[in-house]
């Protein structure tokens, strides 16, 4: 195996128990916004990872979500950490988050690991290596149509109220079998890669929500563009992932949801 996807299993599955043990504690929740939850879990779990990264890659840079991060100047990989992603739903005790871990080489995702503890589902993969879960090989799903999909979304946690993806999510709706929004990007990531859900959109994602999912997608045999199908880059503005085979379509929908934005 990939030296840094080794490396990154060992810490996110040390995050991960950190992270199954505490949920089945009560939480102490503070906000960062109105409906933006930080609990003490999430920094705990970014002081492992973050900890780990820095004895293993001294000269690497590091972005993570609540902070603690290492810059490093000219550095030619990042890791891209998110130590709990689906906070909202740990909080209130639905069983769907995950450490996500991602490194990127210059800007381009090369290993990512998700994990989500409760499940025991461990989602991994390495750039020309291909995705797995729990070292099994996995591949997006070979639905052709949108209107027999299952697809998924996510409404950000901040600016909460300008969020025009509620006309995206009427659009899809009508148009397939269902839309999802289950509170964790990157295990939405991990499911188009599993072939659990045949597309996945999301505005205003950050690099650490997407950077191991987009690798999974991309190594399971799918496709990451922006909505608008041009490339997708970490931390980008808007993300759409598919199996590929409807992602003409879901560009086309998004297409006619944007023109219904007020
Ligand atoms: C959030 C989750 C959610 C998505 C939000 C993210 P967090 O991450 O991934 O599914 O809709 O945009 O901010 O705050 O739980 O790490
Ligand atoms: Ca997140
Ligand atoms: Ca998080």
């Amino acid at each position: 195996m990939n030296e840094f996807l080794k490396v990154a299993s060992d810490i996110a599955r040390e995050a991960g128990a950190i992270l199954r043990k505490e949920f089945d504690r009560p939480k102490t929740i503070s906000y960062k916004g109105e409906v933006d939850i930080v609990t003490e879990s999430d920094r705990r779990s970014e002081a492992v990872i973050v900890a780990r990264l820095r004895e293993h890659f001294p000269g690497h840079a590091i972005v993570a979500e609540e902070g603690g991060g290492a810059a490093a100047a000219g550095a030619k990989y990042c890791w891209h950490v998110d130590p709990l992603d689906g906070t909202t739903n740990f909080a209130h005790g639905y069983p769907c988050f995950a450490v996500s871990i991602g490194l990127a080489e210059d800007g381009e995702p090369v290993a990512g690991v998700v994990f989500n503890p409760v499940t025991e589902e461990f989602f991994s993969a390495a750039r020309g290596e291909g995705a797995y879960l729990n070292e099994r090989p996995i591949h997006v799903s070979s639905i052709e149509k949108l209107a027999t999909s299952l697809v998924a979304t996510g409404f950000p946690t901040h600016h909460r109220k300008r969020s025009a993806n509620i006309n995206y999510y009427w659009e899809f709706t009508l148009r397939s079998h269902g839309v999802r929004r289950d509170g964790s990007a990157a295990l939405d990531l991990c499911s188009v890669a599993c072939g659990r859900f045949d597309a996945f959109w999301e505005f205003r994602l950050n690099s650490w929500d997407t950077a191991a999912g987009v690798l999974l997608v991309r190594e399971a045999g799918g496709i990451v563009t922006d909505i608008k199908g041009g490339p997708y880059s970490l931390g980008g503005p808007a993300l759409l992932a598919s199996n590929g085979l409807i992602h003409e379509e879901m560009r086309g929908v998004a297409e006619i949801a944007e023109r219904a934005n007020p």
